[in-house]
């Protein structure tokens, strides 16, 4: 696992009312992310895959169990505080792109600086570098509906990335699209993680499930597999010699990918 925990689900439950019945979504869950890891979640329609996503997003509360971000119970924040930290710590990446139709790519791209007190001049200095790096510079002024699906789903993952948040949550990013538009799609995250931030991909496909290093599986509100469970006992077999120099290897690693 990564350096430190940037999120965490403590056996967590989820129930939803529907009438007079009960929908348990998540049934004792309970995972951690560290910063830096690449992390896809796979499992059947309904098995609580999207539940999982809002909960570390904070964009839901659950039943019982804790939440954590930044070591920090979300159930102890005030919604301001929430609200503030969700906004620096993670951004999100949706099936449906979720773009502002009447903004343009830049003005999306822009919008979640909006909050953070920056001038004007930073705010679009900071979108159009950005854009350049998911290759939408010559795509500006283009409203979605002017966009193919790659291009509207590179300008939500700019959206997402604008705020350098630790954190990239995406639930299904190429469920609508072509394979080969979601092989690049991949791709991009896959740059964006070698960068140092963090993803979770919620999919479908286990071609892309395979791309991640860590590969967490869900069934009926519950976790029946977690790779970085088999990876800590292979480290705990490892001397601590052995470890320490991974870890060093790891660091330069990371040290030249950001040059
Ligand atoms: N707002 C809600 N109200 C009631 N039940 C809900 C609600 N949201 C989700 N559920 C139920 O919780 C369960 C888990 O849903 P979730 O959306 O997390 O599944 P998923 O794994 O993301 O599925 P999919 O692959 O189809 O997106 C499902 O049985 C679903 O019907
Ligand atoms: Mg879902």
């Amino acid at each position: 696992m990564g350096g430190s925990i940037l999120a965490a689900l403590e056996g967590v439950y989820k129930n939803y009312a529907m009438g007079d019945a009960e929908v348990r979504a998540l049934d004792g869950v309970s995972f951690a992310i560290g910063e830096g890891e690449f992390v896809s979640i796979m499992g059947p329609s309904g098995s609580g895959k999207s539940t999982c996503m809002n909960l570390i997003g904070c964009l839901d509360h659950p039943s019982s169990g804790a939440v954590f971000i930044n070591g920090v119970e979300t159930s102890r924040m005030k919604a301001g505080e929430l609200a503030r930290l969700r906004n620096r710590t993670v951004g999100f990446v949706f099936q449906q792109y979720h773009l502002i139709p009447g903004m343009t790519v830049l003005e999306n791209v822009m919008l979640p600086l909006r909050y953070r007190g920056l001038p004007p001049r930073r705010r679009r200095e900071l979108a159009l570098a950005v854009l350049e790096r998911v290759g939408l510079s010559d795509r500006l002024k283009h409203r979605p509906r002017e966009l193919s699906g790659g291009q509207k789903q590179r300008t939500a993952i700019a959206r997402a990335l604008v705020a350098s948040p630790a954190l990239i949550l995406a639930d299904e990013p190429t469920g609508a699209l072509d394979s080969e538009t979601g092989r690049s799609v991949i791709d991009l995250f896959g740059e964006i993680n070698s960068r140092g931030t963090a993803v979770i991909i919620v999919t479908h496909d286990p071609e892309i499930g395979k791309r991640a290093r860590r590969r967490i599986t869900l069934r009926d509100g519950k976790i029946t597999g977690d790779t970085a469970a088999a990876a800590d006992d292979t480290a705990a077999a490892d001397t601590a010699a052995g470890i320490e120099q991974k870890r060093d290897s790891r660091l330069v690693f990371g040290g030249e990918s950001f040059a």
